[in-house]
């Protein structure tokens, strides 16, 4: 949801290439425009556009910037179309202040208003430039530069990450409202930005700042204060020991390849993390005894949280509610308890629609746990308890690893619940490595095949319905065709009527759903379709679907998980064949800060 970086150095320097590479490593959150802003003694050099940083930064030669401070900036649009006047940083009105953002002020439209009202010029929709002149109204009132962004604070609403410099001084600003920020302290240089990917390459010392606090960066140390008052606070420096690996592509031209080949060892880690991890008992004694239990998330997240309630039932005999966070709210937040227990499930621990249904939980006293990646994310520190997905960065858009480590914790969870010896779960890993060494070549045949095709489907039944669900999202999301996933029974009841000759229609099958799949098959093949099978070596599914994609044999819970390594790579090639990128698709952001 947009990502800022800031980097402020004790010489003058070539700043360009720095800001290039930051800008690299915070693609992720955004890619419709890309600027930055250099601060050569008190000359402020801007340059920004429409496209992503290895475009924008050779068309505009950010390379060439240089001096002692720089500010970079990544948009992913919301107030304002992407264009080059909406993109960040922004200018002040007489253009000697320079400041960018990510998330969202929302309530952008009266302050734009309010300040053109108050004679500023105001050149763009964004609310990137709002903040700007939110501490330029201060400024014109005469407050010292500070006091101006403390105030500026107080008139912003939403949840947002905030950086600002002025001409004549020698430091950067930045704070928070509900948005992750974090600040590094290196040799001769300090830095802040959106998140720690960033900033790891130049140094592992950082600070997290909190929401309601400044932080004012000089080159040689940083001064927290709080927005209140003013007053000093002290935060103490982290070393960070993760390693640089998980921030580079280690050889795969993509990082959703990478992350796909790492689905077995971050399942192996997270298994022994579960399996070590004390809270896990107390937490199932917690759903136990929940007088209802409801699993909550979006997008990719939401499919493990309806994987899991599949799992519960299945094999713990225990319902529990599978439930868009947005719905959450309408639907069941006003007649939840302290009696009810909830898992908010997210990779980045920061989606927007999943803390507004947290917070409508715990507002009515529901017990809130997560099952996030990000550690340190606000999902992690506002529930009670919230199990680690242990994964890494997982810098591509489309979530793979994240997902299958969700499945892998539900999966968990269930077998503790239905008192069953979770050493059976250890050969997942080993299992995920070989489905991804069988399915590889025939997958890249078959999205050869289909790839002329902008319209799909793909049906799964009981425990492989959220699995054809997260399948036809992935496909959706990086091939930009329209893939519909389906509970298979569901497709008679009026989606069938789109079936033409070659259409594609994928099932997802689990070993015991080989009769109803096989009706299912028939059904569309007999009206044309093409038929790719995703299941267990089954000599009936064989004979009547157009592809067999065999996955190794295992119980149907953990068919399921296996059954979406192929999809995963399905996009993945068919996308790579359109010619996109697939770890940035169109539109998209990794972490969704907004409403
Ligand atoms: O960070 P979260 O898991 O809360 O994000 C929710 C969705 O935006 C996310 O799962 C999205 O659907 C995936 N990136 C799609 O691959």
């Amino acid at each position: 949801m947009c990502g800022i970086f800031g980097y402020v150095s004790n010489k003058k320097e070539s700043l360009g290439p720095i800001l290039i590479e930051a800008a690299k490593r915070l693609t992720y959150r955004g890619y419709d425009s890309v600027g930055a802003a250099t601060f050569d003694g008190s000359k402020i050099d801007l340059r920004k556009d429409i496209g992503k940083v290895e475009e924008v930064s050779v068309r505009y030669n950010f390379a060439e910037m240089r001096g002692q401070r720089g500010i970079a900036q990544l948009r992913w649009a919301t107030f304002g179309e992407p264009s080059q006047v909406n993109a960040q940083p922004h200018l002040d009105s007489d253009g000697d202040m320079v400041g960018a953002h990510n998330g969202n002020v929302v309530n952008n439209v009266e302050l734009r208003e309010q300040f053109i009202a108050e004679g500023m010029t105001v050149r763009s929709q964004n609310d990137g430039e709002t903040c700007v002149h939110a501490v330029e109204r201060y400024v014109n009132r005469g407050y010292e530069f500070i006091d101006a962004i403390r105030l500026a604070y107080g008139d912003l609403e939403g949840d947002y990450a905030f950086l600002i410099g002025h001409a004549n001084d020698d430091k950067l600003y930045a704070f928070k409202k509900g948005s992750g920020m974090v600040v590094g302290l290196g040799e001769g240089f300090t830095c802040v930005s959106s998140d720690l990917p960033s900033i790891l390459p130049m140094t592992r010392q950082v600070i997290r700042p909190q929401d309601g606090e400044i932080v004012t960066l000089w080159a040689d140390r940083v001064e927290v204060r709080s927005v209140k008052d003013g007053k000093l606070i002290i935060r103490k420096q982290e070393t960070v020991t993760e390693s640089m690996d998980a921030v580079q592509k280690g050889g795969y031209p993509h990082f959703m390849l990478k992350e796909i080949h790492e689905q077995a060892q971050v399942a192996r880690e997270l298994l022994h993390v579960l399996n070590g991890n004390r809270e896990v008992g107390s937490l199932v004694g917690k759903m136990k005894n929940a007088r209802h239990l409801y699993f909550i998330g979006c997008g990719t997240s939401y499919h493990a949280a309806l994987a899991g309630s599949v799992f519960f039932a299945g094999l713990a005999r225990r319902a529990a509610i599978p439930v868009l966070a947005p719905q959450f709210i309408a639907q069941y937040a006003p007649s939840v308890d302290h009696d009810d227990v909830g898992i908010f499930v997210s990779q980045s621990g920061e989606t927007k629609d999943v803390l507004n249904a947290l917070a409508a939980a715990e507002g009515r006293g529901m017990a809130c746990f997560g099952l996030a990646n990000v550690v340190g994310s606000t999902l992690t520190k506002a529930t009670s308890f919230c199990l680690p997905l242990c994964c890494g960065y997982e810098i591509s858009v489309p979530a793979t690893k994240t997902f299958t480590n969700q499945i892998v914790t539900f999966l968990y969870l269930a077998y503790r619940m239905a008192g069953r010896d979770v050493r059976e779960l250890d050969r997942i890993p080993e299992l995920m490595e070989q489905t991804l060494e069988i399915v590889t070549p025939q997958i890249e045949a078959i999205a050869k095949e289909i790839n002329e095709w902008n319209d799909m489907y793909c049906l799964g039944y009981g425990v492989t319905y959220p699995i054809a669900l997260e399948g036809a999202l992935k496909l959706k999301e990086i091939t930009y065709a329209h893939c519909e996933g389906m509970l298979s029974t569901e497709f008679k009841h009026g989606p069938l009527s789109a079936v033409r000759e070659g259409f594609p229609v994928i099932f997802v099958a689990g070993p015991n759903d080989a009769p109803l799949i096989i009706s299912g098959i028939n059904e569309v093949k007999v009206r044309g379709a093409r038929t790719i099978v995703i299941a267990e070596e089954d000599a009936r599914l064989r004979a009547n679907g157009d592809d067999l994609v065999v996955i190794p044999k295992s119980d149907p819970q953990i068919s399921a998980l296996l059954g979406v390594l192929p999809l995963q790579l399905l996009s993945y090639h068919m996308s790579v064949m359109r010619g996109f990128d697939p770890d940035f698709p169109r539109n998209l952001s990794k972490t969704l800060t907004v409403d």
